[in-house]
């Protein structure tokens, strides 16, 4: 079987074909950010809003940003070419591959630059119709949440804390206040108000929570941006989850314990409603980018 086609560096070239230098920085300090586009039938969705947090997570850590936005948005359509139907592309750049080890961030490097296609997985019938478990742990990560960093170790362990007992997101409480899972953000659902955390420093911004909080806003959904408590979490009527790759999910057990009635509720329903439509719409569009 051929590898698949992946961009490194410029150029179009077969993934197994692809080396990086083991000074990287990137592998050598996880010094670098990365970005996950999904893709509907050929359409990647919020492309712009995606380069635009790549533009932020570079500017976060001091990293020039080896192209603009336009020019992200070509790249992927050139990989989404030897791609076709429902995929995520994976961006990562790094800081590039100095000649030593040092701390400090060297002058004058090149940045290096991946990007692959894997199929997107979109999260089962049964998901969607049942809801997930999830587990609540202390959020140990670092206070640069909103940097969409390669430096994943904590989200890792946060998430094996999960997928230790076979489920499937961990949710993160900081300081008695929810911030977000391991690799998604939260909302919760009390008497038909949805409240999402704050957009600060302790979460990464999703794209699809901003995308949610544009349909709530557009279907007269009542949604409230505020600190959640550790009480309000588990006192919630619904407790979903979002990311570009679950969209949006229904939590119906959290720490072994029904969430709400243990069944998806009325307003994830709705929610889920209005983002197949957008969703629907856009292919319906055919639009290379939405
Ligand atoms: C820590 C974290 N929070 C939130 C999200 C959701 O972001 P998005 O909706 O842009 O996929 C992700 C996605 O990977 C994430 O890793």
């Amino acid at each position: 079987m051929t590898a698949p086609i992946a961009h490194f560096n410029g150029k179009l070239t077969p993934l197994d074909q692809i080396s990086i230098s083991p000074l990287d920085r990137g592998f050598i300090f996880g010094d670098g950010i990365y970005e996950v586009v999904p893709v509907y039938g050929g359409t990647m969705l919020r492309a712009r809003e995606h380069f635009e947090r790549l533009q932020r997570s570079c500017d976060e850590i001091r990293l020039q940003n080896p192209h603009t936005t336009d020019e992200w948005i070509r790249l992927s359509q050139e990989l989404l070419k030897h791609h076709p139907g429902d995929q995520s592309i994976y961006i990562q750049v790094t800081r590039g591959a100095p000649k030593t080890r040092d701390h400090v961030m060297p002058k004058g490097l090149t940045p290096t630059v991946f990007m692959m296609c894997y199929p997107r997985v979109p999260p089962t019938r049964e998901q969607v119709e049942n809801g997930v478990a999830c587990v609540t742990h202390r959020d140990f990560r670092w206070e640069k949440c909103n940097i969409k960093s390669t430096s994943l170790l904590g989200n890792v362990l946060a998430r094996q804390v999960s997928a230790d007992v076979g489920a499937v997101e961990t949710i993160l409480i900081r300081d008695g206040h929810v911030t977000e899972a391991s690799a998604s953000n939260v909302f919760v659902v009390k008497n038909g108000v949805v409240a999402a955390p704050p957009q600060d420093h302790l979460i990464l911004l999703g794209i699809t929570y901003e995308l949610l909080v544009r349909l709530a806003s557009e279907g007269k959904v009542k949604l409230e941006i505020r600190p959640i408590t550790e009480a309000e979490l588990r006192a919630a009527d619904e407790v979903w989850l979002s990311s570009s790759t679950k969209e949006v999910l229904a939590v119906t057990t959290l720490d072994g314990k029904p969430v709400g009635n243990g069944k998806p509720g009325g307003a994830f329903r709705r929610m889920h409603a209005l983002f197949q439509e957008h969703k629907a719409a856009l292919k319906a569009k055919g639009a290379v980018a939405a």
